[in-house]
């Protein structure tokens, strides 16, 4: 079971990524040719949610396996920091770039003027992108 949903919390990190990659490049092209915000933006950005979602959901269920494997070994949260930072800071940090997103994505949505649109969503979404790829980095110094 676990191997499955590690694979998939991994794939839709490899998801969000393309997603994100798209919304922050496509902002960028909309504030320079300050064009209108399209359908395709809209969904791009609704995509990004998605995954991030979905990760709540996979994170969440390893996160328990990992308890329940604990309460089986407490010793395995002692032998490694590694562990202990997939399960707290990795979470935590996740939890603050879900809420940046959907707080971003009501904001987007209530904004009138395209440009003002796609300069919201090149502060919001690049913030996620940097909480994330924080939270997945820190991981190399534990
Ligand atoms: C609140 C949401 C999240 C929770 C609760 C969560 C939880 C976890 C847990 C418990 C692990 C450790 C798995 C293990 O090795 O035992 C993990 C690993 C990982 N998470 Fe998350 N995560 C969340 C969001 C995300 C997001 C948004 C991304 C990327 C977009 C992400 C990418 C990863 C990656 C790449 C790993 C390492 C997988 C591997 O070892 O192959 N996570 N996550």
């Amino acid at each position: 079971m676990k191997p499955f949903i590690l694979f998939s919390h991994a794939t839709i990190s490899l998801l969000f990524f393309v997603t994100v990659f798209v919304v922050i490049t496509k902002s960028i092209v909309g504030l320079i040719t300050k064009r209108q915000y399209s359908n395709f933006d809209k969904k791009t950005t609704v995509f990004c949610l998605i995954f991030l979602y979905c990760q709540f959901i996979f994170g969440f269920a390893l996160y328990f396996i990992n308890k329940k494997a604990e309460l089986i070994d407490p010793n395995i949260i002692n032998q490694n920091n590694l562990i202990r930072f997939w399960e707290v800071e990795h979470i935590i940090l996740m939890l603050f770039a879900i809420a940046i997103a959907q707080i971003g994505q009501v904001i987007i949505s209530n904004t009138k003027k395209s440009f003002t649109k796609y300069k919201k969503r090149l502060i919001y979404f690049s913030i996620v992108l940097i909480i994330v790829l924080s939270s997945l980095f820190l991981a190399k110094y534990k």
